[in-house]
């Protein structure tokens, strides 16, 4: 059976320069980057190389760029950093963040938990395509704002969030910024000193390296408190011998992404188009999230009178991984927050799909995708109540 991996947004496949980049450090270089001895040193040079290559992604400094176990650390270590941090220095008077009505559970969770330790959070609303607010974000500011978390990206719908203007009020204001861009990173081009943005998380297996390795950044002169405790490595913001297969692997993934990025860019907006434009053509459907200010691999449809898993299912007894929410939260039966936020009924939501493409994404991949989707459409649009045409 021919197998498409429509599912890029929940991971991807460690790609072949990244595995041989990082296979001579599981046995050959396999010293710990903390020993002063040679083996230690060679593991040490090969992780501050990284450290650059993220860096220079970034447009950022290599001591700026923590390395951590992935996307959702890298989102604690600095929501609940820069929290701690503001508390010891201003006491607890009424302490508030700013974030956004869908971000990632990495982000949402967190602030949830700190909203328990007595911290503020405000929840801006989003506008029909996820982008959001602007206006209500600025309402929301108050003299004990201390951090703006706004993923750059949605993970589900795809839509890109106004980073420019997010920056410029956070800086205006003198409030820090955060930015989940797990799913930006290696998509778009990200400039961390343009944005005004103060601290970045991203993940290595979103952009073609190893799972479990990610990164933060983290503006020279912002100060966090270290929610790991241990050794004191990595700055002591996040103790723990470091994964240095792992981190070789996020180095030379960034060094691929940013090599790549144009050309990359192009190829998968084309493919992306093609799938747009072909599933578009099945009847009641629609596109979700933004129509332009999206991610160059994502797109996410819904359809009258279809029920979202039933078409995972169909799609996947034809080879083809999708996905109807966020990898992690999959699982669970309950309706989407982020289609939740935009406006859509639990029906409409439900009876979405998201595809998304990647590197070695083909055209035939798509062809074979979108005749394959409009079959399974109409075959359970016959069998739906919900669908009386
Ligand atoms: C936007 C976003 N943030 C955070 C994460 C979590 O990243 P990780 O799997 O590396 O912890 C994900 C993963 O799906 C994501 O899409």
């Amino acid at each position: 059976m021919k197998k498409v991996f429509m599912d890029h947004a929940s991971t991807t496949k460690v790609d072949d320069e990244v595995l041989d980049a990082m296979l001579p450090y599981f046995s050959k270089y396999f010293g710990n980057p903390s020993s002063i001895h040679l083996f230690g040193r060679e593991a040490h040079d090969a992780v501050d190389l990284s450290r650059r290559k993220v860096a220079d992604l970034l447009n950022a400094k290599e001591d700026e760029i923590i390395f951590t176990a992935g996307g959702t650390e890298a989102d604690n270590i600095a929501i609940k950093g820069v929290a701690y941090k503001h508390k010891e220095k201003r006491g607890s008077k009424g302490p508030h963040i700013i974030t956004s009505e869908i971000e990632h559970p990495a982000v949402l969770q967190t602030c949830k938990h700190l909203e328990e330790e007595g911290f503020e959070v405000t929840y801006v609303p989003v506008d029909e395509y996820g982008i959001v607010k602007l206006d209500e974000l600025e309402t929301a500011l108050s003299e004990n704002t201390f951090l703006i978390t706004i993923m750059f990206a949605n993970n589900e719908i795809g839509t890109i969030e106004p980073m420019e203007e997010i920056g410029k009020i956070a800086k205006e204001n003198n409030i820090l910024f955060h930015t989940d861009a797990v799913q930006a990173i290696g998509k778009t081009p990200i400039d961390v000193k343009k944005l005004h943005i103060d601290l970045l998380a991203l993940s290595s297996h979103k952009m073609y390296g190893p799972k479990g390795v990610g990164a933060l950044y983290v503006r020279k002169g912002v100060q966090l408190k270290p929610i790991v405790h241990g050794g004191g490595h990595e700055k002591g913001l996040r103790s723990s011998t470091l994964n240095v297969p792992g981190i070789i692997g996020l180095g030379k993934a960034c060094e691929l992404a940013k090599e790549r990025m144009q050309k990359d860019m192009k190829y998968l907006r084309s493919l992306r188009d093609k799938l747009i434009k072909n599933v578009l053509q099945i009847e009641e459907s629609y596109l979700n999230g933004h129509p332009e200010k999206r991610l160059v691999n994502n797109a996410h449809f819904r359809f009258v009178g279809v029920e979202g898993e039933a078409m995972l299912l169909a799609m996947d007894a034809k080879g083809i991984a999708t996905s109807t929410g966020s990898a992690c939260s999959s699982k669970k039966l309950q309706a989407s927050h982020v289609l939740a936020a935009i406006g859509f009924d639990p029906e409409y939501a439900h009876g979405s799909i998201r595809l998304s493409i990647g590197r070695e994404t083909t055209e035939e991949d798509v062809m074979y995708v979108c005749e394959s989707l409009s079959e399974v459409v109409e075959k359970l649009r016959q069998m739906s109540p919900l669908w009386n045409r």
